[in-house]
């Protein structure tokens, strides 16, 4: 059973790379996150975009050992933030923040990753407690340069940039200081029949625990 409980800290520095995951049943999710969890991958961000996505988290949660931390992601409103963490994800991700969604999973005590574009939207974020932020759409919206700045005048904000990452690109996000992970779909591609393809999955992700 994966872990109960994770702090934004410990979901940051699981990895240089947190896979975003857009499953399309749950025997798919314990599948490709098995095979994930055996190239070293220890935390999932499970996207709800898609009717099965709850039971993929419940699902993987039981499948995987308990260091595994497995949370979700596209996490739009209050009673989605719930039903996740009831499903037993340990951390949620949004592409976004609004005042009703941070202050549900700053009541809930969820460790949570709002999504920011601008600096303005960082100190919004900042001003409702959060530290770590993901920082989306990454490629179109400044890319690592954005994030160097944002290192000067943000110091104690650490990013989870996505959107657009690639194997080429991660490396630029990593070298620097308030980045400790990237998140990314580039590590579970699909191929013609819509299936996953695992063989492609088990040699991204091993590269990418290396990066
Ligand atoms: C996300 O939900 O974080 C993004 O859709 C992932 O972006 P990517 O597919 O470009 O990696």
């Amino acid at each position: 059973m994966a872990t109960v409980t994770a702090t934004v800290e410990e979901v940051l520095g699981a990895s240089p790379v947190m896979p975003v995951l857009a499953f399309r049943s749950a025997e798919e999710a314990v599948e490709v996150s098995s095979v994930l969890y055996d190239c070293g991958v220890r935390v999932f961000e499970i996207t709800l975009r898609h009717e099965s996505a709850l039971e993929a988290i419940k699902e993987v949660k039981v499948a995987l050992p308990d260091d595994a931390i497995v949370g979700a992601g596209t996490v739009l409103s209050p009673d989605t933030a719930k039903l996740a963490r009831n499903a037993g994800a340990v951390f949620g991700v949004s592409p976004g923040l609004t005042k009703e969604l941070g202050s549900a999973v700053r009541a809930m005590g969820w460790a949570f990753l709002p999504g920011v574009s601008t600096i303005s939207e960082a100190m919004s974020a900042m001003d409702m407690g959060f530290t770590a932020l993901k920082f989306f759409p990454a490629s179109v919206s400044g890319g690592p340069g954005f994030l160097k700045a944002a290192a000067s005048v943000l110091p104690g904000i650490q990013f989870c940039p996505t959107g657009g990452i690639s194997a080429d690109t991660a490396h630029e996000y990593l070298a620097l200081p308030n980045v400790p992970t990237v998140g990314g779909s580039w590590i579970t591609p699909r191929v013609g029949d819509g299936t996953i393809d695992l063989a492609a999955t088990r040699e991204r992700a091993t590269a990418a625990l290396n990066f």
